[in-house]
């Protein structure tokens, strides 16, 4: 087995399946763009969902990269040796091109081979879909890794709940998968298996086999092309090639908790307590550096993904706390990450100073508000009935204090409390208007089920930028910010003065012309210059990188945009603008819907 650092495990895997006829894209935001119903980008597959669902994709049919990734479902498990709220999924993908047979080959050899990871045959597992009243056993799959070499006794038939892959247990593409396992060679009983828990199994890998699409009644069609999409989880994989029991030990961690031991004086090794508080600390902060630091970085704050952030960072601080770190831990910390993945992650390097200013920032809210909030949950606890905390109030010390819930549980747990969270959910869906089950699914990084809806409003949005500047005759009412969320899309643009109804009707009916005459959306990459002289709209900057997505829809658009498109403008609907006001001066806003 090759010793690989995180850095050379990723060149490897991208020079393999470039050799192979994959297009190497780069990471997508870990923020999604133009997706309301889902806070994070959890797997390598998530922003790639229209294409698995047929739009065709710029860099062809085979695809791989290096994806960032954030699940904060797991958060409590954050302390053990491998959960993370960060993650690197190294995935490929063949959009209706090779299927089992091609891809289970490229993983044999890419674990196996001397040339890639050099894994023993031996030291893996596989399972395999047991197969039920919604798709058959695999039995193709486990022959074609009999076929390269893996026992019969190494091949492992799971049900749905182990070898079925689809975003988030939602609607979308989905399929049986086969998974790959680094096998210690301890088993806990004769019928243990990767479906046990007891250690023996690590899975490194997932090759799904994406050929479903789970519709909202819970049936599953067959999806137009036969899909693959894998991920393989680097952290894990590069803590077995280097030899360690915890992925905090490995070279990706090993300087970020040289941090954490210089600022609080401790070693790691020390304790439990103190490695637990340890590895939150580095988890947590790692998370937020890279939150902050994307091109569509975000700030702490009280809602969505800067209210996850504001967890993440108010728990960091609070374990800092209790090592007695150092007053500049937080910024010492975040600069080792930064040192780790400036080589990956460039955009880390260049948003350094907005990462370090949030970062002192938020530490100088968190201790202003934290002593007044221990005040109010002393205060609290002194009433308390039962031993539980409310979720009122522990609401008012969330939105009041700025307690982020789980701290609220945390400390109710060292005094033998529990917080009645359910309740809390309660009063924060009623406070940011969403439902409970909207609230839940966001906060454990679900993955939405109205991609396509929200695919086809951006498709609306281009058409009705391009109908606002031929209708107003103004070149310069140009796009000032666009919302887009599963209902309506929301689009904002530079012009002084309020829209004529009839001014209104012509935009829409320009927009629903280019819908009536059902033409394709298409998609070529080229350089900004390029794309500016062809005479492209549309906002874009430095972040895009070189190259830029245009997306023509025929001669009713064209745009310079990160996608996704509906494949065709028939899909779209009706088009209706709802409201028409102004944002700010000299700026309009109209939201418009698709019925
Ligand atoms: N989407 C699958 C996973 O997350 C394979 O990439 O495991």
């Amino acid at each position: 087995m090759k010793n690989l650092t995180a850095q050379q495990l990723r060149s490897l895997w991208l020079e393999f399946f470039s050799a192979r006829g994959h297009t190497v894209i780069g990471s997508a935001s870990l923020i999604p763009e133009n997706d309301p119903t889902v806070l994070f980008t959890t797997a390598g597959m998530h922003p790639l969902v229209p294409y698995l669902l047929g739009t065709p994709h710029p860099g062809g049919k085979r695809l791989a990269n290096v994806q960032k990734c954030v699940r904060t479902g797991d958060i409590d498990e954050v302390g053990d040796a491998s959960h993370c709220t960060f993650f690197e999924m190294l995935g490929n993908w063949s959009l209706g091109d090779y299927f089992k047979e091609e891809m289970i080959r490229f993983s044999f050899e890419f674990l196996t081979s001397p040339a890639y990871l050099g894994i023993d045959v031996s030291r893996l597992a596989v399972s395999v879909f047991a197969g039920d009243e919604d798709a058959p056993r695999d039995e193709e799959s486990a022959k074609i890794w009999q076929s390269c070499g893996i026992p019969k006794k190494h091949i492992f038939y799971l049900p749905k709940k182990n070898n079925w892959w689809g975003p988030a247990g939602t609607t979308g593409p989905c399929g049986p998968d086969t998974e790959m396992f680094i096998n210690f060679g301890k088993p806990c009983k004769k019928t243990c298996s990767p479906a046990c828990d007891c250690g023996n199994y690590l899975e490194i890998w997932n090759d799904v086999f994406m050929q479903y699409n789970k519709k909202a009644d819970g049936t599953y069609a067959p999806l137009q092309q036969k899909n693959v999409d894998t991920g393989m989880g680097l952290e894990r994989t590069i803590c077995i090639l280097q030899g360690k029991t915890s992925v905090y030990e490995t070279d990706v961690f090993k300087p970020i908790i040289a941090a954490i031991e210089k600022a609080s004086g401790i070693r790691y090794g020390e304790d439990e307590v103190s490695i637990r508080a340890m590895r939150i600390i580095a988890d947590h902060i790692r998370t937020s550096v890279f939150m902050l630091g994307d091109p569509n970085g975000i700030t702490p704050s009280n809602v969505d993904q800067g209210y996850v952030l504001r967890r993440l960072l108010r728990r960091a601080i609070r374990y800092l706390r209790q090592l007695n770190a150092q007053a500049d831990a937080l910024t010492k910390i975040a600069a080792a990450v930064i040192g780790v993945y400036k080589e990956a992650y460039p955009e880390l390097t260049l948003n350094q100073e907005k990462i370090m200013q949030e970062l002192s920032r938020e530490e100088e809210r968190f201790s202003k508000t934290v002593a007044n909030g221990l005040k109010e949950f002393d205060k609290l606890c002194g009433y308390l009935q039962g031993g539980i905390v409310s979720g009122k109030a522990a609401f008012k010390l969330y939105d009041t204090y700025g307690f982020p819930l789980e701290m609220t549980v945390e400390l109710a747990a060292e005094r033998g409390l529990t917080v009645n969270t359910d309740d809390f959910y309660k009063h924060l869906s009623a406070h940011q208007e969403k439902s409970r089950a909207g609230a839940e699914q966001k906060f454990k990084g679900g993955l939405s089920d109205d991609s396509q809806i929200t695919t086809r409003l951006h498709t609306a949005t281009h058409l009705l930028h391009q109908a606002l500047k031929t209708v107003l005759k103004d070149d310069g009412a140009n796009q000032k910010g666009s919302n887009i969320t599963a209902e309506r899309l929301r689009f904002d643009f530079s012009f002084g003065r309020a829209l004529t109804k009839e001014e209104l009707a012509n935009i829409e009916q320009a927009v629903n012309a280019a819908i009536a005459a059902d033409v394709p959306v298409t998609c070529q990459e080229m350089t900004a210059q390029d794309a500016v002289q062809s005479g492209a709209i549309g906002l874009f900057s430095s972040r895009y990188g070189e190259m830029v997505k245009v997306y023509t829809i025929k001669n009713y658009s064209k745009e310079i945009c990160g996608g996704p498109h509906a494949a065709r403008t028939g899909e779209l609907g009706t088009f209706k603008i709802v409201k028409e006001e102004s944002s700010s001066a000299g700026v309009r806003r109209i939201k418009a819907v698709l019925e």
